[in-house]
């Protein structure tokens, strides 16, 4: 990473009235959380995505899916934030910013940071799949996803599956923040999956500077800037005023 471009983002963010960040699987690298396909190790090895992370999948085996769920909820329990989380949430002490994430570890809001927008969904929430409206658990059986007392609804993973469409509400607060940023920073994302990869697009269209931050080349890279090519938690802390600094 050159000295000037670190100077020039650190311009452009300091002059910055509004940003929007956008996260993925890359932040959360350096906190060691395993990726989709990473977490598929060991017994979950001989799985494809696509077998496990739809609903169809669900109906069909249901105590798989909520396994395979479980276990990544111990893998990312035993996560912890690292210096380019804690650094967003230093941030928006310091500037207007809306932080949008594809990521479902939920590690930018134990690093502090607030109104997290998780396109994505969230590991550690559940709803009910064709829930009554009442819906009342009982005790499950341990390996099992629990049911509803009264209508036998079976509980899912709160996380947005293959072929779902994003949550309505994170969906609309991101393209706000898409379309009324002047900075968008993209940081950890291979920029492949959408809708989320067209926002930096967005932003760029209504005249906002975009930086792109990742260790390697990425989908987003034409539509940046500025590439600053390093690991998230090395970049973010050298880019604003960090507390107790
Ligand atoms: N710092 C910055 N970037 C990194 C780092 C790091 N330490 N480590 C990896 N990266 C980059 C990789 O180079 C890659 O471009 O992070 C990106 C991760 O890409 P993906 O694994 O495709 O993750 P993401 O873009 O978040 O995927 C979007 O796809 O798997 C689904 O639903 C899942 O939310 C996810 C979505």
């Amino acid at each position: 990473m050159e000295n000037a471009a670190l100077s020039l983002a650190r311009g452009w963010i300091a002059d910055a009235r509004q940003i929007f960040v956008l996260t993925g699987a890359g932040i959360s690298a350096e906190s060691g959380v395993p990726t989709f396909r990473d977490a598929l190790t060991g017994l979950w090895a001989r799985f494809d995505p696509e077998e496990l992370a739809t609903e169809e999948a669900y109906r069909r085996q249901p105590a798989l899916v909520w396994q395979w769920y479980q276990h990544r909820r111990e893998l990312v329990s035993a996560a912890q934030p690292n210096p380019a989380h804690y650094a967003l949430a230093a941030l928006a002490r310091q500037k207007s910013i809306t932080l949008v994430t594809q990521n479902i570890d939920g590690l930018h809001q134990h690093a502090g940071s607030e109104h997290v927008v998780e396109l994505h969904g969230n590991l550690f929430a559940n709803k009910w799949l064709d829930g009554c409206g009442r819906c009342d658990t009982v005790p499950p059986i341990p390996g099992d996803p629990p049911h509803c007392a009264l209508c036998g609804a079976m509980m899912r993973p709160g996380v947005v599956w293959f072929g779902e469409d994003l949550p309505r509400v994170a969906r609309f607060r991101a393209d706000h923040a898409a379309e009324t940023c002047d900075l968008c920073l993209v940081v950890g994302t291979s920029g492949l999956v959408y809708p989320a990869a067209a926002l930096p697009g967005v932003a760029k269209e209504i005249g906002a500077r975009v930086i792109v931050v990742n260790t390697q080349p990425s989908a987003l890279d034409e539509t940046a800037d500025l590439v600053l090519s390093a690991p998230a938690g090395e970049c973010l802390p050298m880019l604003w005023q960090q507390e107790g600094a």
